[in-house]
C-alpha cells in the first residue's frame, strides 16, 4: 500500500513495485490524478493494482482504504507513507492554516495510515513500514516550519514504533530523500536549486527512482534485520 501515490515518487514507486510482482494498492487524495495514475500503471488492466481513493489526513477513510485493500487481497505486508504536501513561508508569515495543514497530512496522516493497518500487520506477524521524511526533517530548511516539525516528527514516530513493534515481526524505517525532481519542488526557485547541487557531493538532484530504490530495498527481505533507520537518500548533501 503506497500512500500519495498518484504521481511523483509514490506513483513511480508503483511502477517499481508491479515491475518487480507486488501487488499494489495505489492510494491518493486527488481522485482524478489517481484515476489518471491507474490507466498509466496498468493500460491493460491485468497488473495487481487497485487504486483507492483516500486522505490520510481523515482517520476514517484511511481505516475504509485498508479494508478495501484486505477485502481484495487478505492482507498488507507493506505500507509505505509517502503522502506529503508543502505549505512554504518564512515563520513571520506562516498562518495557522497552513502550520495545521502540513502537520495534518505529513505528521498525523502517517500515525492515521499506521494505526489503520496495524492490526492487520499484527495478526500476520509480519510487516514493513515506510516511513517517508526528508532531507528537512533531518537539518531543517528555511521557509518549512511546519515541514520540518512533521518530518522531523515522523522520524520520532518511526524510531518509537520500531522499538513497539519489533516484537510483532513489524520492522519500521524512514527515508529521507534529498530533494528530488518532482512537482514538489515547482515551488522552489532556481537559484536555491542551483546552490543545492552545487553543495551535493554527487553534483545532482535526486531521481524519483533513487527514492523508490530505497523503498524496494526497505520492503525486500534483504532489509529483515533492518528496523528504526532512516536511510539518507540525499547524494550525501547530509554529511
Ligand atoms: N535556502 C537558503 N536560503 C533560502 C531558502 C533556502 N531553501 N529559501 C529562501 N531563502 C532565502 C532567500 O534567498 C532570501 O534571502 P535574501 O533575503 O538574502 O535574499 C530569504 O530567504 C527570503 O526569501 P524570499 O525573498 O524568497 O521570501 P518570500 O517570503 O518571498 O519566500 C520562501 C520565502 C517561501 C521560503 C521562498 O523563498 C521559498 O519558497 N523558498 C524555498 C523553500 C524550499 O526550499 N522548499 C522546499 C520545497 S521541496 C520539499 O519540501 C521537498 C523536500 O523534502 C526537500
Ligand atoms: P508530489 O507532490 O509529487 O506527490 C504527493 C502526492 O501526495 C500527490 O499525489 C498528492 O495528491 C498526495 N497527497 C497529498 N495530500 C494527501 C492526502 N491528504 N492524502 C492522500 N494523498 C495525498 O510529491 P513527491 O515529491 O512525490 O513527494 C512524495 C513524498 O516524498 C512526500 O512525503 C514528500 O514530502 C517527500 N519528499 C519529497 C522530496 C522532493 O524533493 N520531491 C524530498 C524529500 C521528501
Amino acid at each position: 500500500m503506497i500512500t500519495g501515490a498518484a504521481r511523483g515518487i509514490g506513483k513511480n514507486a508503483a511502477r517499481m513495485f508491479l515491475a518487480n510482482g507486488a501487488k499494489v494498492a495505489v492510494c491518493d487524495v486527488n481522485e482524478a490524478q489517481l484515476a489518471e495514475a491507474g490507466r498509466d500503471l496498468d493500460p491493460s488492466g491485468a497488473l495487481p493494482l487497485l487504486t483507492v481513493a483516500a486522505n490520510v489526513a481523515d482517520r476514517a477513510s484511511m481505516d475504509k482504504a485498508v479494508k478495501t485493500v484486505t477485502e481484495k487481497w487478505g492482507r498488507v505486508d507493506v505500507l509505505i507513507n509517502n503522502a506529503g504536501i508543502t505549505r512554504d513561508s518564512l515563520l513571520a508569515k506562516m498562518s495557522e492554516a497552513d502550520f495545521d495543514s502540513v502537520i495534518g497530512v505529513n505528521l498525523k496522516g502517517v500515525f492515521n495510515c499506521t494505526q489503520a493497518v496495524l492490526p492487520v500487520m499484527s495478526s500476520q506477524r509480519k510487516g514493513a513500514i515506510i516511513n517517508t521524511s526528508s532531507i528537512v526533517g533531518v537539518y531543517g530548511n528555511v521557509g518549512q516550519t511546519n515541514y520540518a516539525a512533521a518530518k522531523s516528527g515522523v522520524i520520532g514516530m518511526t524510531k518509537t514504533w520500531a522499538k513497539e513493534l519489533g516484537r510483532k515481526g513489524i520492522t519500521v524505517n524512514a527515508v529521507a530523500p534529498g530533494f528530488t525532481m518532482t512537482d514538489m519542488l515547482a515551488t522552489v526557485p532556481e537559484k536555491i536549486l542551483d546552490a543545492i547541487k552545487e553543495k551535493t557531493p554527487l553534483q545532482r538532484l535526486g531521481t524519483q527512482d533513487d527514492i523508490g530504490n530505497a523503498y524496494m530495498f526497505l520492503a525486500s527481505d534483504a532489509a529483515a534485520f533492518v528496523t528504526g533507520q532512516v536511510l539518507g537518500v540525499d547524494g550525501g548533501l547530509v554529511i
